[in-house]
C-alpha cells in the first residue's frame, strides 16, 4: 500500500505527479493555511507532511504524529521557525527544507526593495498613478545613493553573501556580522567582519539575512535604532519578528530611518491597521522573496525529494535535524 502524504497547499503539477508515483496524497485546497486542529488530525493519519512556513507545526502536532506513524516533515521553505524542530528531533522525525535553490531569487527581491526604498520608486509611482506629476524640481523625490554607500549585512549565509555579490557591482563597502567569521567568503566578496554595534553605526543600508531564533528575535529594537546613522535604510527579507515593528515605526516617523523595504512582517499578514502602512517611506511586499516560477518549481521538487527519502527510511537530501535519526525506534 502506498504511503499517505498531506500537503498543506497545492504545489506545482510536476511535483504532484512525482509525488503520486510513490504516495497517496491529500491536499488542503483552500487559499489560507490549514488551522492547527487540521494539522493535528492529519498528523495522526499520514506518513508524511509537506508543509509551508505558514503552518504551525508545534509540539502537539509532532506528538500526535509520533504516536501514530508520521515519518517525515518536508517544508517548502529554507526557514523552519514555524516547526518545533527540537520536538521533531526527540520524536525521531526528520525535518526537510529547501536551502540553496532560493538564494539568488531572494537576494534579487531584497535588492529590489533596497533600490526601491533608496530611490523612492514606489512613492513616485503612486503619485504619478494618482495624477500627481510634480514638475521637475531640484528637491523633488530625492532619495539616497546606493552606489558607493555602505551596506551592512546581518547574517552572512547564502543569501547574505548573494547580497554582497550584488553590492560589488554598485561599488559598495560591505560589512557583515554573524556568530562565525567566514574568511573565505569575506575574501571572495570583499566584505568586512564587524560587531553588530559597528555595523549599526557605520551602515547606510542594513539588510537582514539570518534565521529567526531566540537569539535573533527582536534583535533590532529601540536601542539598536539609536546606534544607527540618521538616514539609514533598513531592508528585511528574513523574518518580521527580528525587528521591533513599533520601534521601526517611531524611527521612520522621526526620520531617523529614511525608509524601510520589508518583505516580512510580524504577524503575517500584517494588520490592516498597522501604522507602518500609513507611511509613504515603507515599501512592503507580502513575503515573496522566493516567489519566482523557476525557484518555486525547484523548491517543490526538493520538497518532494525529501518526502520520498523520508517515507522510504533514507536520509533526507536536505535535513535540518539529522540528529533525529539517532532517536528513531
Ligand atoms: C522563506 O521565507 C523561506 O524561508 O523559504
Ligand atoms: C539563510 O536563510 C540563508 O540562506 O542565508
Amino acid at each position: 500500500m502506498k504511503k499517505k502524504v498531506f500537503l498543506t497547499r497545492s504545489i506545482f503539477p510536476e511535483a504532484i505527479e512525482r509525488l503520486l508515483q510513490f504516495a497517496e496524497i491529500e491536499v488542503w485546497s483552500e487559499n489560507c493555511p490549514p488551522p492547527v486542529e487540521v494539522l493535528i488530525q492529519k498528523a495522526a493519519e499520514v506518513d508524511g507532511m509537506l508543509t509551508m512556513l505558514t503552518d504551525p507545526i508545534n509540539a502537539n502536532v509532532i506528538h500526535i504524529g509520533k504516536q501514530n506513524h508520521l515519518k517525515v516533515i518536508s517544508q517548502m521553505a529554507v526557514g523552519f521557525d514555524n516547526i518545533d524542530v527540537p520536538s521533531a528531533t526527540s520524536a525521531g522525525i526528520p525535518v526537510g527544507n529547501t536551502p540553496g535553490v532560493l538564494t539568488e531569487t531572494t537576494a534579487d527581491l531584497a535588492w529590489a526593495l533596497l533600490m526601491a526604498a533608496a530611490r523612492r520608486v514606489v512613492e513616485g509611482n503612486n503619485e504619478v498613478h494618482q495624477g500627481i506629476w510634480r514638475p521637475w524640481g531640484p528637491d523633488v523625490m530625492c532619495g539616497r545613493d546606493v552606489y558607493g554607500a555602505t551596506l551592512g549585512l546581518i547574517g552572512f549565509g547564502r543569501i547574505g553573501q548573494a547580497m554582497a555579490a550584488r553590492a560589488k557591482g554598485f561599488n559598495m563597502k560591505v560589512l557583515y556580522t554573524q556568530r562565525h567569521r567566514d574568511l573565505d567568503a569575506e575574501k571572495k566578496l570583499g566584505a568586512n567582519f564587524v560587531t553588530l554595534i559597528d555595523l549599526l553605526q557605520q551602515s547606510d543600508f542594513i539588510s537582514l539575512h539570518a534565521y529567526l531564533s531566540p537569539e535573533t528575535k527582536g534583535m533590532i529594537g529601540a536601542s539598536q535604532f539609536e546606534e544607527m546613522k540618521p538616514g539609514v535604510i533598513l531592508i528585511n527579507t528574513a523574518r518580521g519578528a527580528m525587528i521591533d515593528q513599533e520601534a521601526l515605526y517611531q524611527n521612520l516617523l522621526a526620520g531617523r530611518v529614511a525608509a524601510a523595504g520589508l518583505d516580512v512582517s510580524d504577524p503575517e499578514p500584517i494588520s490592516k491597521d498597522s501604522p507602518l502602512l500609513s507611511l509613504p517611506n515603507v515599501v512592503i511586499t507580502p513575503h515573496i522573496g522566493s516567489a519566482s516560477i523557476q525557484t518555486r518549481k525547484r523548491m517543490a521538487m526538493m520538497t518532494v525529494g525529501n518526502i520520498e527519502a523520508g517515507l522510504t527510511g533514507n536520509p533526507l537530501p536536505y535535513c535540518v535535524n539529522p540528529e533525529a535519526y539517532s532517536n528513531r525506534k
